[in-house]
């Protein structure tokens, strides 16, 4: 069976009933929750704040994956750190001064990641790569759950399998966005070894285990 790490966004979660939801993910062997941070500047969504990750720490011992799509993610990183985040990930389009901002969520405890929305080339992260323990490529352009997945990003996954691969292979690749059991085996064929998904997990007919079994199985 392939390995591979299925990060659960709450995005598309009910949040009446999140503690269940995310023991019904942990009992379907999720192996990470993904957070989605929106800011209404960055992204034209406004979603969750510390708060829902100090929520979610308390209810789950799985990793918290926290995607922060939000603008001055500097401001805010040692707040997501203290609120139990695991993984902290920032965009490369509005962050000047990356190197910075990444070495201080490794000092902060977490792992760094660095996310390329789907038009950013993946030259741009090129000099990143020492500083990270992990690679986001968007396979939608971010602010919302439930939208088309776009299979032009597959060759830059590729790309950016290849950069890792030549000079620091242990830094994991995820893929988010439009992410199901049908576009699931073609972004690992391409590299990607973390797979976000949200609508194909919370919004299941047959429920989250059916779900992530789904998923799960697209590549095994
Ligand atoms: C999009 C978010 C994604 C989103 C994925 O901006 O970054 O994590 O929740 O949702 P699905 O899996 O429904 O495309
Ligand atoms: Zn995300």
């Amino acid at each position: 069976m392939n390995k591979i790490i299925i990060s659960a966004s709450i995005l598309s979660a009910d949040f009446g009933k999140l503690a269940d939801q995310l023991a019904a993910c942990e009992q379907s062997g999720v192996d990470w929750i993904h957070i989605d941070v929106m800011d209404g500047a960055f992204v034209p969504n406004i979603t969750m704040g510390p708060f829902i990750v100090e929520t979610c720490k308390r209810l789950t011992s799985l990793p918290l994956d926290v995607h922060l799509m939000i603008n001055h993610p500097e401001k805010h990183i040692a707040a997501f750190a203290n609120a139990g985040a695991n993984v902290l990930s920032v965009h490369i389009e509005n962050n000047p001064n990356v190197y910075r901002t990444l070495e201080s969520i490794r000092e902060l405890g977490c792992k760094a990641g660095i996310v390329l929305n789907p038009g950013t080339p993946a030259s741009a992260i090129e000099t990143v790569i020492p500083a990270v323990d992990l690679v986001l490529a968007m396979t939608v352009n971010p602010g919302f759950s439930g939208q088309r997945y776009i299979p032009e990003v597959l060759p830059k996954i590729q790309s950016v399998r290849e950069m890792i691969e030549a000079s620091h292979p242990d830094t994991l690749l995820e893929v988010d966005g439009g992410i199901t059991a049908q576009t699931l085996p073609e972004t690992y064929t391409a590299g990607a070894r973390v797979f976000v998904a949200a609508t194909a997990v919370f919004k299941h007919p047959q429920g989250i285990a059916a779900g992530i079994q789904d998923l799960r199985q697209s590549v095994a």
